[in-house]
């Protein structure tokens, strides 16, 4: 689910490699690999976790072809043996993804005679390649056979034993790209691998690559076939810390700008964000963060557009009963686009013939280029594993279709327009005054604790449930979110003598049945820490901290919230000294279900 790089051409591959996969650290990972031709056999050098212990076994070696891999395990625990690449027989191989069928290919091969030294699926993957070796001769046809095999979501990069001048890609699902210079080819599993040394690539598909030093050929169907060449035409200065601590602070205070960018372009282009009113079944699903910006769209289409929109978790949509056909529209949010889950709950949407709408940031991903329509979030590149820039970007478009659907349907009157529009343009200054609070001392509180609970009613529980994954996600502190009406069934037997309590405020509609809540868990010696719209009236026995958020409309106001609950958690995760832009067990992009 990592990072996969390889180089053909006629410079030393290693260090290009090596630094191309560090150049992917930013995706999680847990152990690192490369293998090249020394002396007509093949070299593997393979390391348990950072890229640093790899280097450390690194020789003085010379080769113009090297593949190179980060793992982030699946199958088997992270150790030096189960790290990539493997070889079995003839063939040497990097995988990004999972072989679902692998026990039983595992068993079929056993009984052929192979026996395996690693935990993982990836060597039996090079096994039964090893296996179809004495069949075909042809390696396309070899490759094509392979893919009829094997069933899960993949992406390999190849060195035949026979031969030492060229590597094979072949990908399902799994993220991979061909890349392109005048000192030769390059194969990644994403852009910023190889952004230093080109800016142009092929993005494959189902094609199988053929890499040369002076060559790349696609084949698909066993025919040879043209690809288009792209260029990356985006800033690498996105892929740099700026000075920044962390990627995570940088992301953060990228968010001003990012937001005035977005709303200056789409209030000019109003016509890009889609009516989306003439569906007569709206669903939203993603995953993680991006899910939890659907509940919020889900609230701000329902309240300031009239329309019913059913919010779902990716993994949980592909297999249940849906009710969709041609007049439904799915809308699939996803920073990274590649997404096993929500790409699989794309491809379902199109069997059902409903209309689909992705909210995507990387350009030229799988979820941008199958949806019906996409609209991008244009966040640049996203490097922290905890997304920030990219959930407010997805908020902030959702905040659009809302305000869109509910002009055309007038629900917004002209003067409500003017309120929003004004609301739109001091947003941006209003999140920068936010980042600039002081936040450290409400973390140093909170970092000491195990558990911490999150409430909230309607809007402001959907934004209690990101800034709990924060938190979770770079602190590794235990925390809980509940609709706050809902913590006096069961829960509230946990808030003990300064449990923190973490409590959303910002619904016009509903913050005096919230008040109720924080009452209960204050009366239970809870530690309160508010987050409320400045104009409400809160009565300093309710809280212990308090954090004000400007008065706005729930358009911008949602977007405003999440900004203290981002920076509560990366000065948390600072304060317990852990390692924020790669927190354990996480990856960037989830490309396995
Ligand atoms: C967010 O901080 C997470 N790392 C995670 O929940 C993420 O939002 C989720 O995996 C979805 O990713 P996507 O937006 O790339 O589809
Ligand atoms: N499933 C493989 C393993 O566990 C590949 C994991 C990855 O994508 O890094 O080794």
């Amino acid at each position: 689910m990592c990072g996969i790089m390889g180089y053909n051409g006629r410079e030393n591959a290693i260090p290009i490699v090596i630094k191309g996969l560090k150049n992917l650290e930013y995706r999680g990972y847990d152990s690192s690999g490369i293998a090249y031709f020394k002396d007509k056999m093949i070299k593997i050098i393979k390391e348990k976790g950072r890229i640093i212990e790899l280097e450390k076994l690194l020789t003085s070696d010379k080769t113009n072809v090297c593949i190179g891999h980060t793992r982030w395990a699946t199958h088997g625990k992270p150790s030096q043996v189960n790290s990539h690449p493997h070889i079995v027989g003839g063939v040497t191989l990097v995988h990004n993804g999972i072989i679902e069928n692998y026990h039983t290919l595992k068993e079929d091969l056993m009984q052929k005679g192979y026996s395996f030294k690693s935990e993982t699926d990836t060597e039996v993957a090079a096994a039964l390649i090893d296996s179809l070796l004495s069949e075909s001769k042809n390696k396309i046809e070899l490759l094509e056979k392979t893919r009829k095999i094997l069933k899960g979501s993949y992406a390999f990069l190849i060195l035949f034993a026979d031969e030492k001048e060229t590597m094979y890609a072949l990908r399902e699902g799994s993220p991979l790209i061909v890349a392109t210079n005048e000192t030769g080819n390059f194969v990644a599993s994403d852009i910023p691998a190889i952004l230093e040394y080109t800016k142009n690539y092929y993005l494959l598909d189902k094609e199988i690559a053929v890499i040369q030093k002076n060559d790349v050929k696609f084949y698909l169907n066993n025919q040879e076939v043209k690809k288009e060449l792209l260029t990356f035409n985006h800033d690498l200065v996105s892929a740099k810390k700026d000075g920044y601590q962390h990627f995570m602070l940088k992301e953060i205070h990228e968010e001003p700008v990012l937001v005035k960018n977005f709303l200056d372009y789409y209030l000019n282009n109003f016509d890009l964000i889609p009516d989306i009113s003439k569906y007569n079944r709206i669903y939203i699903v993603a995953c993680g963060s991006a899910y939890h910006a659907g509940l919020i769209g889900s609230y701000l289409i329902e309240k300031y557009g009239d329309l019913e929109v059913i919010v779902e978790v990716a993994s949980e949509f592909r297999y249940r009963k849906t009710f969709l056909d041609k007049n439904s529209l799915v809308i699939l949010i996803s920073q990274s686009g590649e997404t096993a889950d929500t790409i699989a709950s794309l491809r379902k949407a199109k069997e059902y013939q409903a209309k689909t709408l992705g909210i995507v940031n990387v350009v030229g991903s799988t979820i941008a280029r199958e949806v019906d329509q996409v609209i991008y979030i244009n966040a640049g590149c996203e490097i922290a594993v905890a997304t920030t820039k990219a959930y407010t970007l997805q908020v902030l478009t959702l905040s659009l279709l809302a305000y869109k659907i509910g002009l055309i349907k007038k629900i917004i009157s002209s003067k409500e327009k003017e309120i929003i529009l004004k609301d739109y343009q001091v947003l941006a200054q209003e999140i920068k005054n936010l980042i600039e609070f002081d936040y450290l001392k409400f973390a140093r509180k909170i970092s000491q604790e195990k558990d911490v609970f999150f409430i909230g009613r309607l809007i402001d529980y959907y934004i209690a449930l990101e800034g709990s994954l924060k938190l979770k996600e770079i602190s590794y502190i235990h925390s809980e979110t509940y609709p706050a009406g809902e913590l006096k069934h069961g829960t509230i037997s946990l808030i003990e003598e300064k449990t923190p309590v973490i409590s959303i405020l910002t619904d016009q509609t509903i913050y005096e049945k919230t008040i109720s809540n924080i009452k209960e868990t204050k009366a239970r010696g809870a530690y309160s820490l508010v987050l409320k719209r400045k104009q409400f009236y809160l009565s300093n026995d309710i809280y212990d901290d308090l954090i004000e958020i400007p008065n706005a409309t729930d358009l911008v106001s949602c977007i405003l919230t999440i900004i203290p609950l981002q920076l509560l958690a990366y000065y948390t995760a600072l304060e317990l000294g852990y390692d924020i832009d790669k927190p354990r067990n996480l990856a960037k992009s989830v490309t396995v279900e």
